[in-house]
């Protein structure tokens, strides 16, 4: 007797009774029911009623070498026959020492330690946890607060929602419940824009008041976290690496530690391994997931300095211990998955694939850039993105319309996985993505606007 049933209109009917989706009203499913999914191949995913879809936003930021890779395939069999899991409390193994060996020379030669996790959100929690205790551990008992950049976001967890942007539709309602955080605005680069209105970028004002916020705030603050060059919930907001590097420079003479959350720039995304290597900062901690696993599985990693680490040295009776894990922490199957993706970092031609990518991006997105309903195109690296209006007024359609929704479900008919957050049209392929599929892409972009 088969546990479901055979037909994918009764499976649909069984999720809506049962399962509750992420990120989604899930009022929209009654009308848009889940899209089932039965599998992937390279770039595409192939849907239960036959329709072949381009995973135009990396399912989530995630993929990166496609679908499915035989490479990260035989890996993830291979290590769960041989050692799927063990608890990491007490116990090493070959996978999680290689995973360390082969990001180590890639990473600023600073950061040396490195703490495992879960996924993005996790990683950012070890990071405010570790930081925090750090400082305390320092004797630094009034550094009670965060620094974080507006519109930023690091996950759903509350920790991370606490350093996240407030004022928008993800974390707003959590406010009580939350770390304390003083926020800081950047403003966006315009020299990431296809068509510029504003140039040239505000640079000076903006480190003005990026060292009046530290003069403020600075002695209370354990640790700034930010992502490095691209806001992505925040709505792609690209921002200018000068601004990282006085972050920087005004922590180190604030005694703030410097969490850099690269979960979603790392791994090539913006056409360089990591975004700090366009601009040479070395944060304190570093976070990484999403792409780590080259986005088959879930793993992350949260780096730091020797002289982070040494805070926590001691017996167990002086209390210095960071008392955090996961049950999966290391998982040794999630690990070798992750070795296999960086070996086809360290033996193909990745970071060039992703700089041809980059270039294709550019060159198709400049010509969505003058379309009626989109203002301020702009790309960095493999991603893309723009405002959709109104072409009648030239402003945002009204939330209502879920007009970002129904482009998401329209361009599944047309080949093609986008999914806009809010007016924030962007996409986000896989590195591997053939390049006349960016050209297509943009094209059913067009046509649907
Ligand atoms: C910059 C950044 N940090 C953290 C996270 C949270 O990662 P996860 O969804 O794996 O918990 C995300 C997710 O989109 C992210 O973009």
């Amino acid at each position: 007797m088969p546990v479901l049933p055979t037909d994918w209109q009764s499976r649909v009917a069984f999720d809506r009774s049962h399962v509750w989706h992420p990120f989604t009203p899930e009022k929209d499913h009654v009308a848009d029911p889940p899209v089932p999914v039965i599998g992937a191949e390279g770039v595409d995913y192939l849907l239960a009623d036959g329709r072949r879809v381009l995973d135009g936003i990396s399912s989530w930021w995630c993929n990166i070498h496609g679908h499915g890779h035989p490479r990260l395939v035989s890996a993830l069999e291979r290590q769960a026959g041989r050692l799927d899991h063990v608890m990491f409390a007490g116990f090493t193994h070959e996978p999680a020492l290689e995973l360390a060996a082969r990001l180590r020379p890639r990473l600023p030669q600073s950061l040396t330690r490195c703490f495992f996790s879960d996924d993005g959100s996790t990683a950012v929690e070890v990071a405010l946890k570790m930081a925090f205790q750090a400082q305390l551990q320092k004797g630094e008992n009034g550094r009670t607060r965060f620094g974080a950049l507006s519109d930023g976001y690091h996950g759903d967890t509350l920790g991370a929602v606490g350093v996240g942007e407030l004022d928008n539709w993800l974390t707003g309602l959590f406010r009580p419940l939350l770390l304390a955080c003083d926020r800081l605005v950047v403003p966006e680069d315009p020299r990431y824009e296809i068509n510029p209105q504003d140039s040239p970028p505000r640079l000076e004002r903006a480190i003005a008041e990026i060292r009046e916020f530290f003069y403020e705030h600075g002695s209370g603050m354990a640790a700034f976290i930010a992502e490095p060059l691209v806001q992505g919930a925040g709505g792609m907001r690209f921002w200018a690496p000068e601004l990282l590097a006085e972050i920087r420079k005004q922590c180190d003479s604030c005694g703030v530690y410097l969490i850099l959350d690269e979960v979603m720039t790392g791994f090539g995304r913006t056409g360089r391994f990591l975004a700090i290597d366009t601009c040479g900062v070395a944060p304190d901690f570093l976070c990484l997931a999403k792409g780590l696993t080259g986005g088959m599985l879930p793993l992350a990693l949260t780096w730091t300095t020797d002289t982070v680490y040494e805070l926590f040295w001691g017996d167990a009776s002086e209390g210095r211990t960071f008392y955090h894990g996961h049950t999966h922490t290391a998982n040794a199957t999630a690990c070798a998955v992750a070795c296999a993706s960086l070996s086809l970092f360290d033996n193909e031609p990745v970071i060039a694939c992703a700089e041809k990518l980059s270039c294709t991006m550019r060159e198709a997105w400049t010509q969505l850039a003058d379309h009626p309903s989109i203002r301020r195109a702009r790309t960095l690296g493999c991603i893309a993105a723009a405002e959709i209006v109104d072409p009648r007024t030239g402003r945002p359609h009204d939330p209502a319309l879920r007009y970002g929704w129904k482009l998401h479900r329209k361009a599944l008919d047309h080949g093609l996985l986008i999914r806009p957050m809010g007016d924030c049209l962007y996409l986000m392929p896989p590195l591997v993505t053939p390049l006349e599929r960016v050209h297509e892409s943009v094209e059913v972009i067009a046509k649907l606007l």
